[in-house]
């Protein structure tokens, strides 16, 4: 599965020919296009085979989180709609992440470990631990342990990881920034594309610095050329 290709265009927005249109411009130059909560909640399945017509690779990032039971028949669903990526919560435990393995399919597994919103007195209060890195390290563990493809987490955690699950295990990135931060950007803790993927991860996230640009086919082949 590894690609040359590593760059993973988040699809977050309201207006699906808008989006259409820039998965039409930009799909010879992703790995893959990310739907989230925003897209799916909005444009629903008949959304997501609308982009999947004109560009079938599809990390559907929906970060499901319950009884094993429900995560399980969650996932043959989602396993339907063929998206090369999805994710679970680790936090969900491992009988929710051994289930998630229980039918064959090409759709690779990823795990969310902590929110990068949290903060470390947020991770003391709900999850009893102060160090958030040692909290991440542990549910990456776990994540391999449970036979999760891989994880989602923050470019500040990506060489911490990489250390610890090898190379097999497959390392997905966001909070990528170019240099100049955008106007009331949210992102914290960033990352040059090509310093993430020194650190280690496998693929990169990457939203706004792509999608709100006037000319987001330049910005990402840019990105490329420093990815080789
Ligand atoms: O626009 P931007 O490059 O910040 O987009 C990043 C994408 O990655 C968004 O879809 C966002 O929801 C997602 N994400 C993130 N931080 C995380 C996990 C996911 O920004 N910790």
């Amino acid at each position: 599965m590894k690609s040359k290709k590593k760059v993973i265009v988040a699809l977050d927005s309201n207006n699906i020919n808008k989006i259409i249109r820039l998965v039409k411009i930009l799909k010879q130059d992703v790995f893959a296009f990310k739907i989230g909560y925003q897209f799916f909640y909005n444009f629903g399945l008949e959304g997501y085979k609308k982009i999947y017509s004109v560009c079938p690779k599809i990390f559907l990032d929906l970060k499901l989180h319950d009884i094993p039971n429900t995560v399980e028949k969650g996932l043959e669903g989602i396993f339907k709609m063929k998206p090369l990526f999805t994710t679970i919560h680790i936090s969900g435990g491992d009988h929710m992440m051994q289930v998630s393995k229980f039918k064959k399919n090409n759709t690779k597994i990823l795990g969310v470990s902590i929110l990068t919103s949290l903060d470390s007195d947020q991770t003391k209060k709900y999850y009893n631990q102060k160090n958030v890195k040692k909290l991440v390290k542990n549910f990456t563990l776990a994540a391999k342990k449970n036979k999760l493809d891989g994880v989602v987490c923050s470019p500040k955690e990506i060489e911490y990881i990489r250390k610890e699950v090898g190379k097999n295990f497959i390392i997905v990135t966001p909070g990528i920034r170019i240099n100049s931060k955008i106007k009331s950007d949210d992102q914290k803790r960033v990352q040059s594309p090509k310093k993430a993927i020194e650190l280690g991860a496998d693929y990169l996230v990457i939203g706004r610095p792509i999608t709100k640009s006037k000319y987001p086919l330049k910005v990402l082949k840019e990105i490329n050329k420093t990815l080789i």
